[in-house]
């Protein structure tokens, strides 16, 4: 794929339209141009300004996107666009029948921007190429990636359903059994992705998709994102729910060498929606919100909902741990614990990374001698953390009487 090629891009919509509106003579140029400012001015979409300034009805404008919707159509080679499914900050996702085998499938197409990034272009193919090698029940099946006039776009299953955003949207709050059971099928999603080498980086409520049956399914695995994932996060700012809810830290730094630990902490900040019906951390901008993932600790979920056992809360602490390092160590280890604790036993691999990061503080502080800022802002943690802290504490001033000890004795010698 050149960069020629994705040079020789389509029209977009709004443009597409003006020249069926002048063509059919329903407006003149100077009338178009005064809906373009006016658009611009009011931030509505270009064709509720033309259907409020009369050049066109709506019915007029109804037809006149399906015929541009038809004749974009034709372009996707093997693929018969129905409807519009939704869109997101990045693209917009339609429903399609594969015509060679008369299937419903979802179709991606790239925003322009995106598809004449020629970087982009071939991250796109890379991860798409991956993802169509996965093959879980729990992950919407990427089934094919393409061009068509200078736009490229991802082909996948086909969810009939909806997203758990729809449900959070509506106010919906999960008990800790549902909330579990749709975690589990994702965590054993990522599981199985993770053991291919592929990280999902924007596991969120918008991304996770119910059957009517109740099975759940991990979207957009493969879609790489467009730019850094803090950039990425940003440009969503001011949309409910949108990403900086749900990014990890090391991504909000910027970091390049993002591991599955990126999703675990998305997935726990997803649980801890699902389960309390707040986000972890909220804020007035998106900036806000991520400086908040980088520096504010948790409020632990069983803290905000009291009917949650304590064991979901030590797995959420573990989950989203700041540190990466103090996550789990493995996407296996996360799913046992979600398990053990929907089947009402304790988190065991939750405690043990806990008393790992209880050890390693101590060693650290060994090393590096009295108690860092690092830790001093650890202890205006909330209880759940604290917890942790106060075995570390007891440990550290039980050492300092032993060698106080010691000093007396050889003194005394
Ligand atoms: N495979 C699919 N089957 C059915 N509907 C889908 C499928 N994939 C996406 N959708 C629908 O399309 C909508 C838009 O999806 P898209 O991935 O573009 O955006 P998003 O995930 O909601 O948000 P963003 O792109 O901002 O992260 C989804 O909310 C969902 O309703
Ligand atoms: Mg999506």
């Amino acid at each position: 794929m050149s960069t020629e090629k994705t040079k020789s891009v389509a029209p977009s919509m709004d443009t597409e339209l003006a020249r069926l509106v002048v063509d059919r003579q329903l407006a003149t140029c100077e009338e178009i141009e005064k809906a373009r400012l006016a658009q611009q001015a009011s931030h509505r979409s270009f064709a509720d300004v033309l259907v409020e300034q009369e050049a066109v009805t709506s019915s007029q404008l109804s037809r006149l996107k399906k015929l541009i919707q038809e004749s974009r159509d034709r372009q996707l080679t093997g693929y018969k666009l129905v409807s519009v499914l939704g869109a997101g900050a990045m693209a917009k996702v339609y429903k399609a029948v594969q015509l060679s085998l008369d299937r419903p499938v979802a179709v991606k197409i790239l925003p322009k921007r995106l598809s004449e990034n020629s970087e982009y272009v071939k991250l796109f193919y890379k991860e798409g190429r991956a993802a169509a090698k996965l093959n879980h029940p729990n992950i919407v099946q990427a089934i094919d990636v393409g061009e068509a006039g200078g736009y490229h776009y991802f082909v996948m299953e086909f969810v009939e359903g909806h997203t758990l955003y729809d449900e959070l949207a509506n106010g919906k709050v999960f008990s800790e059994e549902e909330a579990l059971k749709i975690i589990i099928q994702i965590a054993t999603a990522l599981k199985h992705a993770h053991s291919q080498g592929l990280i999902h980086r924007d596991v969120k409520p918008k991304n996770i998709m119910i059957t009517p049956e109740g099975v759940v399914k991990l979207a957009d695995m493969g879609l790489a994102r467009s730019t850094g994932d803090a950039e990425a996060a940003q440009a969503e700012a001011g949309r409910a729910f949108g990403t900086p809810y749900y990014i990890s830290p090391e991504q909000i730094r910027g970091e390049v060498d993002i591991d599955f630990r990126a999703d675990i902490y998305s997935l726990g900040a997803t649980l801890y929606h699902l389960v309390t019906g707040r986000v972890p951390f909220d804020g007035p901008t998106p900036v806000a919100v991520m400086h908040k993932h980088l520096k504010e600790p948790l409020v632990p979920p069983d803290h905000i909902n009291t009917g949650l056992s304590s064991g979901i809360g030590e797995v959420v602490e573990v989950m989203m741990a700041k540190d990466r390092a103090k996550r789990y160590a493995s996407t296996d280890d996360m799913l046992l614990d979600l398990q053990a604790i929907a089947a009402g036993e304790a988190p065991l691999q939750a405690r043990r990374q806990i008393k790992d990061n209880v050890l390693n503080g101590l060693a650290d502080a060994e090393q590096n001698g009295p108690p860092s800022a690092d830790i001093a802002d650890a202890i205006q943690q909330p209880p759940a953390v604290q917890s942790s802290l106060l075995t570390y504490i007891i440990a550290l001033a039980a050492a300092l009487a032993v060698s106080v000890l010691i000093n007396i004795v050889m003194l005394l010698k």
